[in-house]
């Protein structure tokens, strides 16, 4: 096979950040209101204007609260992990390394007492089946690091008495989410939406709300967790008034990737571009003889984080760390054409390939890329 001609136009499949949205330059950054407080009208305004036209696109119901707090999606997750959880035992949801993470802090840094793990390896689900609504629920609806995600939410019972506690942050924007099934979801600006890191956006359900008003967990809050006063909600927080001090550049640019997400139609078509994407990535795959999704079941395949594993059936029998080299000699050349940045898999999941697939990137990229794939992975063979 000969090298491929045409490049990627942008060549940023990071799985975050992600690319920024198409058209981004640093000028969508001039009316930043930096160097004012955040406490300012202006500046509340403008945060505000974060939740409230996320809210819009996202359709999210009236009664929920959306607030913008600190660390990320990590922090929006952990900050939540922290207030809630211990009220009723918990069912812990995991099948790759973000879920693991969340199970971990549950099990060996909060050491709950009511415990139940659920698990499945990576490119499969965990038995949705076995989880007990009348327990709480932490799950990630779209696993980043296998590509695996929960095909709907019809596995969640809508008379549950548990909360059902959501990281979606690599699903959000680009996947449809039943709110009616969910009580906390959370997610950060840096995936889909290709906005900045470090912000983590929270949404609550009326009944999310009520156990942070009728439970006091027994351990020590910090600060940037505290979302009480007084045994109530700290509803300025939900108001444009952060926990502490946000970046106003980053809040600038959340702004204007919102505005774009609007511009290619809302939700509706968020979604279509990001399923555009993995529609162009199935068909390739379908045809490759070396690369198949590890997600198993193609209900559950993500259209934003697709990852891929080796199935080359010259390496059937080599081991998983040859595998990686090899991969790892790919994704270098692919870095030093600049075809394709930071395409490897993540660090503790099979090697392989993760192309993201959210909104921001353009299908005409992807589909440019793909050649380019086969023409590395032979070249990878060759040294
Ligand atoms: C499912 C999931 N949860 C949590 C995180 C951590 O996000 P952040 O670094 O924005 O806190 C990521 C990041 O990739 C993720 O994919």
């Amino acid at each position: 096979m000969t090298r491929p001609t045409t490049r990627p136009e942008r060549p940023q499949f990071s799985s975050g950040p992600c690319a920024k949205r198409p058209g981004w330059s640093p000028d969508v950054l001039k009316s930043a209101l930096i160097g004012r407080s955040h406490r300012a009208a202006p500046a509340k305004a403008r945060i505000q204007e974060v939740s409230d036209r996320s809210r819009a696109i996202l359709g999210l119901p009236e009664d929920w609260k959306l607030g913008i707090v600190p660390a990320s999606d990590t922090g929006a997750v952990e900050l939540v992990l922290w207030s809630m959880l211990g009220a009723r035992g918990v069912d812990l949801l995991a099948w790759e390394s973000f879920g693991s993470g969340w199970v971990n802090d549950a099990v060996k840094q909060l050491k709950l007492e009511d415990c139940r793990v659920i698990e499945a390896d990576y490119g499969e689900l965990p038995d949705l089946a076995s989880v007990d609504f009348a327990r709480d629920v932490v799950f990630t609806w779209n696993g980043t690091t296998s590509g695996v995600r929960v095909p709907n939410g019809d596995w969640i019972p809508n008379d549950r008495e548990g909360l059902t506690i959501c990281d979606a942050t690599s699903a959000v924007f680009a996947m449809e989410l039943p709110w009616n099934k969910l009580d906390v979801v959370t997610w950060s600006w840096q995936k889909v939406l290709g906005g900045e890191a470090a912000h983590g956006m929270l949404a609550l359900s009326p009944r999310a709300v009520e156990r942070l008003e009728s439970h006091t967990p027994t351990w020590p809050m910090p600060k940037i967790f505290r979302l009480t006063k007084n045994g109530q909600l700290n509803s300025s927080i939900f108001d444009g008034s952060t926990i502490n001090t946000p970046s106003m550049l980053c809040v600038e640019d959340a702004v204007d990737a919102l505005r774009w997400a609007e511009s290619v139609g809302g939700l509706q078509g968020l979604v279509a571009r990001s399923e555009a994407n993995l529609a162009a990535v199935h068909q390739w795959v379908d045809a490759s003889n070396w690369t198949d999704f590890l997600a198993r079941d193609p209900a559950t395949r993500s259209c934003t984080s697709m990852c891929l594993q080796i199935v080359d059936p010259a390496l059937a029998d080599v081991d998983p760390k040859t595998v990686a080299a090899r991969v790892k000699i790919m994704t270098k050349r692919l870095d030093d054409e600049g075809v394709a940045f930071d395409i490897g898999s993540y660090r503790d999941a099979p090697p392989g390939l993760r192309l993201w697939g959210g909104a921001t990137v353009e299908t005409s990229d992807l589909a440019a890329l793909l050649p380019w794939l086969d023409w590395a992975w032979q070249e990878s063979g060759k040294s």
